[in-house]
C-alpha cells in the first residue's frame, strides 16, 4: 500500500505527479504529497484524505519544478493527517516511502540522544534523518543513501530528492515494489508501471534489494553491496489511457458488469470452444504427479482458493491445502516431494502471497500463480504463470478479478483431471458446456439487478449478516460476508450452513438477515433444513437459488432470487454475482465510499 512516484523531468513536473498519483490512488487514500525542486531549494505541497484535497491545495498555493516525487499514503505508523502524510523532509533531502521501518524505534531512539527533532509520527521520517545526517557529514548523496540503506530493517520502496540537485534522484526497493521508467531526457521511479503510463511504456522492474540513481539520462542500479547490475528494461503493455467510469456510477458496478466478457475471453485462455476440451499451457511438471497442491491467496483470493480445492479433490481427486497467506508464511509448514504450490492475487504484489511463494520455493515446490497484473511480482517469480484476464480492476472490492481467478482454477481442475485420468470424457463434456455457459448465464443474473437492490433496503438496515452455503458455496457465504463487510460496514459472517448449530444460530432474531446460496444439487436439501432452523427461530432469510430451490423452500424465505439452474461445478462463479450486486447496492444505501472504502488499500504491500 501507499503508491510513490518520481520524475526527473524536463518540464512542468506538477501535473505529471498528480496525474501518476491518480492511477496510483487504489493504493491508499488517507492523504497524498508532492514535493519538488524549485531553485535548488525543496518545496512541499501535502493534504489529508483523498488527492482531490491535495489537487485543491496545489491549485490554491502552486509550485513549480520540473524534477519532483509524490505520494498517496495507507496509513500504517502514524494518524492520516497532513503532518504525517508524505513526503517527509528536512532542508537536505525529501523523499517517499511506501512499506514499514521495522527497526525504526531503535533508530528514531538513536537520533533522538543525538538531539533530533522529530516532526511525525511516521517510522519513515528516520530515513531523512538518517540520510541528513550522513550528508552533513560529508557523504556524498549516493553514499549517505547506500549507507542509510545497510540500516533498514523491513520492508520499502522509496523515492528520493536532494536539495540543489534537479539532475539526481535515488530510489530503492526491499520488500515493496518499485519500477524505473525511461523517457527521453526523462527518468521516472513508480510502484508499477500503471503509475508511469502516461509517461512511458520502457520499464525496469527493480528487484529484490536493489537501490538505483537516476539522472536525466539513465539509471546504475546496485544492489546492497554496491555492485554494479543490468536489469533488463522491457515494453510494458500497461495502456497510458486513464480508465474511467463510463455510464457507471462506481467502478465496482462498471466491474460487475464486465463479467460476461472479461470470464469469456479468460476462459477462451484455457479452453478451446470448438474441440469443448480444456488446453492448458504446457506446464515445466507432470500435472498428474503432484503429490499435494498448497493454495494461498489473501481475502478473497484466498476464496477463490478455497472453492478450487472443492472442485480439485471432486473433479481430480488431487490433494490440495488451502490456506490464507498471512499464517502460512510463518507456519513453517513441511511441504512435501513433488509438491506444487499456486499462489492467487489480483495486484500480483501482496506482500503476504509473495513472502508465502518464496517460501514455498525455497522448500522445492514448484509455483503456480494465478494473476491479473502480468507483469508482477507473484507473476515474476513463478514457474508457470496462469493470467486473468479482468483487466484493471479500480474499485477496491475484488469482483470481476475473482470469478476470472474462479475461471482459471476451474480450468485448471479440469486439466489435472484429465492429466490424472479421473474425469471421464461425458464428464469433461459435460463441464465443459457448463463452462461455456457462464458468461450468458452471468448476463441472466445481472438482469436480476433490480430485484436484488429493492432487498437491500433490508440489509441496510441490519447491524448483523449471516451468510450461509454448503460445500463449494461454502466459500462464497465468506465471500458475500467479506464483500458487505468491507463495503457497507455491517458486521456479516460467512459459515458453512452445517456449521449453524454448533454456535452461530444463537445469533439469530428477527433483526438478523440469513442469506443463503442454495442452488439446486447434492447439498440443497441439507441447506434448507438449516433454513428451516432459522426459520423457527425468526431469522430473515434471503435465498439465492433456482427456480427448484426456490420451490423447494416455499414460504420460509422473505426475499428469493431466481438465479439460473447450472451444474454444481459452476454454481461458485454464478452465485458471486448476487453477492456482489446485494453488497453494492447496500453501500450505496448506506452512503459509503464504494470504490475507496475507509481504512483499506487495493494493493497490501505491507503485512
Ligand atoms: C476483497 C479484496 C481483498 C483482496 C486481497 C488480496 O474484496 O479485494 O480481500 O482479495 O487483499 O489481494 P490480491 O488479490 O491483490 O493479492
Amino acid at each position: 500500500m501507499c503508491g510513490i512516484i518520481g520524475i526527473i523531468g524536463t518540464k512542468p513536473v506538477v501535473p505529471l505527479l498528480l496525474d501518476g498519483l491518480k492511477r496510483l490512488e487504489y493504493r491508499g487514500y488517507d492523504s497524498a504529497g508532492i514535493a519538488t525542486l524549485v531553485d535548488g531549494g525543496l518545496e512541499r505541497r501535502r493534504a489529508q484524505g483523498k488527492l482531490v484535497n491535495l489537487q485543491n491545495r496545489v491549485e490554491e498555493e502552486p509550485i513549480s519544478g520540473m524534477t519532483g516525487i509524490g505520494h498517496t499514503r495507507w496509513a500504517t505508523h502514524g494518524r492520516p493527517n497532513e503532518t504525517n502524510a508524505h513526503p517527509h523532509a528536512s532542508d537536505k533531502v525529501s523523499l517517499v516511502h511506501n512499506g514499514i521501518i521495522e527497526n525504526f524505534q531503535e533508530l528514531r531512539a538513536e537520533l533522538d540522544a543525538k538531539g533530533q527533532v522529530f516532526q511525525t509520527e511516521t517510522d519513515t521520517e528516520v530515513v531523512v534523518h538518517l540520510i541528513t545526517n550522513y550528508l552533513n557529514d560529508g557523504l556524498s548523496p549516493e553514499e549517505a543513501v547506500h549507507t542509510t540503506l545497510k540500516r533498514l530493517e523491513g520492508a520499502f520502496a522509496l523515492a528520493i530528492v536532494f536539495a540543489g540537485r534537479e539532475d539526481l534522484m535515488i530510489g530503492a526497493r526491499r520488500g515493496s515494489p518499485l519500477a524505473v521508467g525511461y523517457g527521453d531526457g526523462e527518468m521516472y521511479l513508480g510502484s508499477d508501471a500503471l503509475s508511469l503510463s502516461h509517461l512511458t511504456d520502457q520499464i525496469c522492474y527493480l528487484e529484490e534489494g536493489d537501490w538505483v540513481v537516476l539522472d536525466n539520462n539513465g539509471a546504475t542500479i546496485r544492489d546492497l553491496a554496491g555492485n554494479l547490475l543490468n536489469r533488463e528494461v522491457v515494453q510494458t503493455a500497461v495502456s497510458g489511457a486513464m480508465i474511467g467510469k463510463g455510464q457507471y456510477r462506481h467502478f465496482m458496478q462498471k466491474e460487475i458488469y464486465e463479467q460476461p466478457a472479461v470470464v469469456g475471453d479468460t476462459l477462451h485462455t484455457f479452453f478451446n470452444p470448438l474441440a469443448r476440451s480444456i488446453q492448458l499451457p504446457d506446464f515445466p511438471f507432470d500435472l498428474a504427479n503432484i503429490s499435494r497442491l498448497t493454495i494461498v491467496g489473501c481475502g478473497t483470493a484466498s476464496l477463490a482458493g478455497m472453492v478450487a480445492k472443492y472442485w480439485l479433490e471432486q473433479e481430480a481427486r488431487q490433494l490440495v491445502e488451502v490456506d490464507i497467506a498471512s499464517e502460512f508464511r510463518y507456519r513453517e509448514a513441511p511441504l512435501p516431494d513433488n509438491g506444487v504450490s499456486l499462489f492467487i492475487s489480483q495486484s500480483g504484489e501482496t506482500i503476504d502471497t509473495l513472502a508465502a511463494l518464496r517460501y514455498a520455493k525455497e522448500q522445492g515446490q514448484k509455483i503456480i500463480s494465478v494473476v491479473n497484473v502480468p507483469e508482477s511480482t507473484i507473476a515474476r517469480e513463478s514457474d508457470m504463470v496462469l493470467p486473468t484476464l479482468a483487466g484493471p480492476e479500480i474499485g477496491v472490492a475484488s469482483t470481476k478479478a475473482f470469478t476470472t481467478q474462479l475461471t482459471v482454477l476451474a480450468c485448471l481442475a479440469i486439466g489435472i483431471g484429465r492429466a490424472k485420468g479421473t474425469i471421464t470424457p461425458e464428464r469433461e463434456a459435460e463441464l465443459s458446456s457448463a463452462l461455456t455457459e457462464i458468461p450468458s448465464r452471468i448476463t441472466e443474473i445481472l438482469n436480476t439487478d433490480e430485484i436484488i437492490r429493492k432487498i437491500s433496503a433490508d440489509v441496510s438496515e441490519a447491524r448483523d449478516v449471516l451468510y450461509l452455503g454448503r460445500g463449494n458455496l461454502y466459500p462464497m457465504a465468506m465471500e458475500g460476508a467479506l464483500k458487505l463487510k468491507e463495503i457497507s460496514y455491517i458486521h456479516a459472517e460467512g459459515y458453512a450452513a452445517g456449521e449453524m448449530k454448533h454456535g452461530p444460530i444463537a445469533l439469530i432474531d428477527e433483526n438478523v438477515p440469513v442469506i443463503a446460496c442454495a442452488p439446486s444439487g447434492p447439498m440443497m436439501e441439507k441447506t434448507i433444513s438449516n433454513l428451516q432452523e432459522v426459520h423457527a427461530r425468526g431469522g430473515q432469510i434471503i435465498l439465492f437459488s433456482d427456480e427448484e430451490g426456490v420451490a423447494r423452500a416455499g414460504d420460509i424465505a422473505k426475499h428469493s432470487v431466481v438465479l439460473p439452474k447450472v451444474d454444481p461445478f459452476v454454481a461458485p462463479i454464478l452465485y458471486a454475482l448476487p453477492i456482489q450486486l446485494l453488497a453494492y447496492h447496500t453501500a450505496v444505501l448506506k452512503g459509503t465510499d464504494v470504490d475507496q472504502p475507509r481504512n483499506l488499500a487495493k494493493s497490501v504491500t505491507v503485512e
